[in-house]
């Protein structure tokens, strides 16, 4: 890590904010920002993408000491599965137990609608890649690792609580499917991962959750569904500004859950 973040004061929950819920990081008190240029783990850095801050947020945020990753590396922009892990290893080295991962997803399901707030219950990696096939990784974590009920189920029972407390709707589970992007997906591919068992489809995630169920970290994950995928006329544009016409409610939920955390970290 760089010497900054080496001396930050540990973490109970990490959190990594997709589009939609970036904000989030402005609401955290006492913070400490690093730019993910500065933190030593992080893989020299490509292009950036429109949207996406790119910097660590630590302080405190619903009464719990976060890490949130505002911005996220993406195998679409050329970094390996290892590479896109690496805002995990940086939470499980600041201490962090629970990872919760965020991120904007297409709607696979006929039922979703664009808007919805989903609480992930399952993954499916159709990425061809693993942030555990790499020299390095293997030093750090066990090469086999257990992905059943890689979404926790306890921390879904506290998040779909938190959902009830907040009043913010929320679908209470759904299977994310992910994709190495970016273009988006074909009406046939849809159809595909209908048939897959996905109910959302994104171009993150996925390569986060393996590393932290590798690194022993419980793992909460929710997309907010900011299009039909394959979708007409779908631009990047339309997911960043669906994101942002949701935030309040995807700020009002990630507080709540994080307040009613206690007691299970
Ligand atoms: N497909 C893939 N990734 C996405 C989508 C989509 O429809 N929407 C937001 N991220």
């Amino acid at each position: 890590m760089s010497s900054a973040a080496d001396e930050l004061e540990p973490v109970e929950v990490a959190i990594i904010l997709g589009s939609g819920f970036s904000r989030i990081a402005e609401r955290i008190g006492s913070p400490a920002v690093i730019p993910f240029e500065d933190i030593e783990d992080f893989p020299s850095l490509r292009r950036s993408v429109l949207g996406h801050a790119g910097r660590l947020v630590v302080g405190t945020l619903g009464g719990r000491r976060v890490a949130a990753f505002q911005g996220r590396l993406h195998g679409y922009q050329g970094y390996s599965a290892f590479e896109v892990a690496a805002p995990v290893r940086v939470a499980a080295s600041l201490g962090a137990k629970v990872l919760l991962v965020t991120n904007a997803a297409g709607a696979v399901s006929a039922d979703i609608a664009p808007g919805e707030i989903v609480l992930l219950s399952d993954q499916l990696n159709l990425t061809c890649g693993n942030p555990l096939v790499d020299q390095e990784a293997l030093s750090l974590t066990p090469q086999f690792v257990s992905m059943r009920e890689a979404f926790d189920p306890e921390l879904r029972t506290i998040a779909l609580q938190s959902a009830v407390d907040a009043d913010v709707a929320m679908r209470s589970e759904g299977v994310y499917a992910g994709l190495l992007g970016p273009s988006y997906e074909t009406a046939a591919e849809v159809r595909m991962l209908r048939t897959l068992g996905a109910d959302v489809v994104g171009m993150s995630t996925v390569h986060e959750v393996i590393a932290a169920r590798a690194h022993g970290l419980r793992v909460l994950g929710l997309s907010l569904v900011t299009n039909a995928a394959a979708g007409e006329g779908l631009s990047h544009a339309d997911v960043l500004e669906m994101g942002r016409a949701n935030a309040v409610r995807a700020e009002t939920l990630v507080l709540a859950i994080l307040q009613r955390l206690s007691g299970t970290l």
